[in-house]
């Protein structure tokens, strides 16, 4: 079983961007503790990350050739990228949306996701443990639904 992890747009920055409410891990440091994850899980990662939403959406198309899974934090994107949205939608890969931070307890315009209604579900909240829940639930919905 394979999952795609992919990052949108500023979170290759993470570890020095705005630590206080990002925290101050790494994504390399994020990725390294995923791999210990699939380890145990016994599935295989490919990560991805842009700032470009061309190189995202490419991503997605891959995934889909790919991946059995997607856990995807679209950065802002996932605020208004009516084509992002568009590409899980068209891949059809099961996705779960990931958030470092509540966005919902901030700023009024972090508080709509475009891609949620075409992502199995969502993990916001709880810092850089996002992607371990948002993996760990990806992979039992698929061995669920065998
Ligand atoms: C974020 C939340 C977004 O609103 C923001 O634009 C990001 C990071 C998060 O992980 O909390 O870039 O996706």
């Amino acid at each position: 079983m394979k999952v795609m992890v992919i990052d949108g747009p500023n979170l290759n920055l993470l570890g020095s961007r705005e630590p206080a409410i990002y925290g101050g891990t790494s994504l390399g440091e994020i990725r390294a503790s995923l791999g210990e994850v699939a380890r145990e899980l016994m599935v295989d990662l490919e990560f991805f990350q842009s700032n470009g939403e061309g190189e995202l959406i490419d991503a997605i198309h891959r995934a889909g050739e790919v991946a059995d899974g997607i856990v995807i934090n679209p950065g802002a994107y996932g605020h208004y990228s009516i084509a992002m949205r568009d590409a899980l939608a068209a891949v059809g890969v099961p996705a779960v949306e990931v958030h470092i931070s509540n966005v919902y307890a901030r700023e009024e315009f972090r508080s709509r996701s475009v891609i949620a209604p075409v992502c199995i579900g969502g993990v916001w909240g709880f810092g850089s443990d996002v992607y371990e829940w948002g993996l760990r639930a990806l992979i039992k919905k698929l061995r669920d639904n065998g």
